[in-house]
């Protein structure tokens, strides 16, 4: 068949009659499954909240776990060395210590002395910023040299702006000694 010179392209009036077009075919690209990409792409954003909402929940649930493992049961001393109606300062060594931590090792406490068999043992760092508070027997306060808070006997707070009473201890009596659940020092978000 002879080629019309009006309808043909240039590079075609060159090629023989009959010879293949050099180009290459164009190949259409699949279509698109939007449907299946739709899909996949809420799974994941599904897999993405989901893990977003289960990570505090995971972390809620084991925190306690995590907090116990820097505790340890440690013994204050004899539970006849705290006269009963009396508040007496003990040191216990805090066994989650590195050797350079040195005295800052020696965790000081306020062991009170209800009854016979009643105790209650605080940790001596204010709840507001963390200094010491002292015992005075006099006023039957604990004072903050801080910021001016106090709190009374029972370790609730008194006045100041410490936000809660004093943090206090988990304690026992093991074979007539006064145990403590001590090791990490307690603050707001991580009590004893
Ligand atoms: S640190 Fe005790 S009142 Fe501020």
């Amino acid at each position: 068949m002879s080629r019309d010179p009006e309808n043909t392209r240039p590079e075609d009036r060159a090629r023989p009659a009959g010879a293949a077009s050099p180009r290459t075919p164009v190949v259409p690209p699949p279509p698109v499954d939007r449907r299946g990409f739709l899909f996949k792409f809420g799974l994941a954003l599904n897999a993405v909240a989901a893990a977003l909402f289960a990570l505090p929940l995971i972390g809620y649930v084991v925190s306690p776990m995590r907090r116990r493992a820097w505790q340890a049961w440690i013994p204050l001393g004899q539970a006849d060395a705290f006269p009963v109606g009396e508040t007496r300062l003990a040191t216990y060594r805090n066994p989650f210590t590195v050797p350079w931590d040195g005295v800052t090792a020696d965790i000081p406490c306020w062991v009170r002395r209800i009854s016979e068999s009643s105790f209650q043992v605080f940790a001596v760092n204010c709840t507001h910023l963390g200094c010491p508070v002292r015992w005075f027997p006099e006023s039957s306060l604990f004072m903050c040299p801080c910021h001016g808070g106090a709190y009374y006997e029972d370790g609730k707070r008194a006045s100041g702006p410490p936000p809660r009473g004093l943090f206090e201890y988990e304690h026992k009596i093991e074979n007539g000694q006064l145990v403590v659940r001590g090791g990490q020092i307690p603050t707001l978000s991580q009590q004893v």
